[in-house]
């Protein structure tokens, strides 16, 4: 039988990425599965030019994304009072999103990723967004592709 214990929900704290975590939850609370809700902090250049800023500067950049993070998590939980039956670890990670996902699906062995198509950007008339595609296109393990909500 397709065992699913340990689920991996990448979000970037979007709508879309709400409607990906209310189908994981679903999916956690039926399977009794852990979730990993996890967030990738995107290194520069993705935010402004970080390395304008020395080490020290660059660090404490980071530690704030990090705390801001959290907080972003603690909100986009209490949307969901379901939550509080499924068991769920935060991850703030640094990266690629994509390539951290990834690399955190190898590290806990995970069973199976629920993402959206879209997030933050959502340009609609493409078909995924590119973290998404990316990891549909090289998950070692299933994924679960959740559609803008009025067309789930
Ligand atoms: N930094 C991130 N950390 C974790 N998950 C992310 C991150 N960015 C995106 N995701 C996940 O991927 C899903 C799709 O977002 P994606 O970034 O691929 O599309 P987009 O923002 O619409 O387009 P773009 O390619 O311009 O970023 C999001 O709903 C979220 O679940
Ligand atoms: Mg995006």
């Amino acid at each position: 039988m397709f065992n699913v214990d340990k689920i991996i929900v990448p979000t970037d704290f979007s709508d879309y990425s709400d409607s990906a975590f209310q189908k994981a939850l679903d999916l956690a609370e039926a399977c009794d599965a852990k979730i990993y809700l996890s967030h990738v902090v995107a290194d520069a250049p993705d935010i402004f030019a970080l390395d304008r800023f020395d080490k020290e500067g660059q660090k404490k950049i980071m530690k704030d994304l990090e705390k801001q993070s959290k907080e972003y998590f603690e909100e986009q939980i209490k949307k969901f009072p379901e939550a509080q039956k499924v068991d769920i670890e935060t991850k703030v990670l640094r990266g690629i999103p994509s390539k951290e996902i990834l690399s955190l699906q190898k590290k806990i062995n995970a069973d199976m990723v629920v993402i959206a198509t879209h997030g933050q950007t959502a340009f609609e008339e493409f078909l995924w967004g590119n973290t998404a595609s990316k990891i549909i296109r090289y998950s070692k393990c299933s994924v679960l592709v959740v559609r803008k909500p009025k067309y789930s």
